[in-house]
């Protein structure tokens, strides 16, 4: 067990991404495992999702700085070395992301297009025929930080955004399990705004 890489996730709602991570973890070969979920809303369902894996989950109340130093405090207690955002509604600050090697997180939308809220409704309401999902590294800006991998998804001609955001949803769930793996395993290269998979990935 202490051979695989430790996740600690931060999500503010219902957690499906964090489902996905839970659930790529009971592949005994995977390489990394959530040992901690802190939310910033206490009825997050994620925080259930969770605690019904036996995975330490709390609610830290608050917001800001405050909140940043407990979450931290909490994530090093658990020995945290990959922080994941799924679902995560606020930024972090460089204090927040300077005191772990590594954050991720998956965005709804092909960046560097429709970065920020309502990704899936941005997406349609410029007319594109292509959206779909893709995790990155968080740097100190909103959706800016380097790419790790993308899916692809067509839009339809009758989608709403909660049509598209469910077929997004779906590709979400198998990147981003998958983008913690490659990185679990040491297969992410990182060169300035550049992530290369190495071979074997
Ligand atoms: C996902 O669409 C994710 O891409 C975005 O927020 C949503 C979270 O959904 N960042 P869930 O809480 O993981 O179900």
């Amino acid at each position: 067990m202490t051979d695989k890489m430790t996740v600690g996730v931060l999500a503010s709602g219902r957690g499906t991404n964090l489902q996905a991570l839970l659930d790529a973890t009971h592949d005994r070969s995977y390489p990394a495992r959530v040992v901690t979920v802190l939310s910033d809303r206490q009825e997050a369902r994620a925080l259930q999702r969770a605690e019904k894996e036996g995975v330490y989950a709390t609610y830290i109340a608050g917001t800001g700085q405050k909140w940043e130093e407990q979450a931290v405090a909490k994530l090093k207690e658990h020995e945290v070395k990959l922080v994941c955002l799924a679902g995560f509604m606020h930024i972090l600050s460089p204090f927040f992301l300077q005191s772990f090697p590594a954050v991720m997180n998956i965005h709804p939308s092909l960046l560097p297009a429709f970065p920020g809220l309502e990704a899936q409704k941005q997406a349609l309401d410029y007319g594109v025929k292509i959206s779909g999902c893709t995790v990155h590294f968080v740097d100190e800006g909103v959706d800016t930080g380097p790419i790790i991998l993308q899916k692809a998804v067509p839009v339809e001609e009758d989608d709403t955004p909660d049509k598209l955001a469910d077929r997004i949803l779906a590709e979400e769930h198998k990147i981003y399990p998958r983008a913690v793996e490659l990185y679990a395993r040491g297969l992410l290269v990182r060169q300035g705004r550049q992530v290369k998979v190495l071979e074997g990935g």
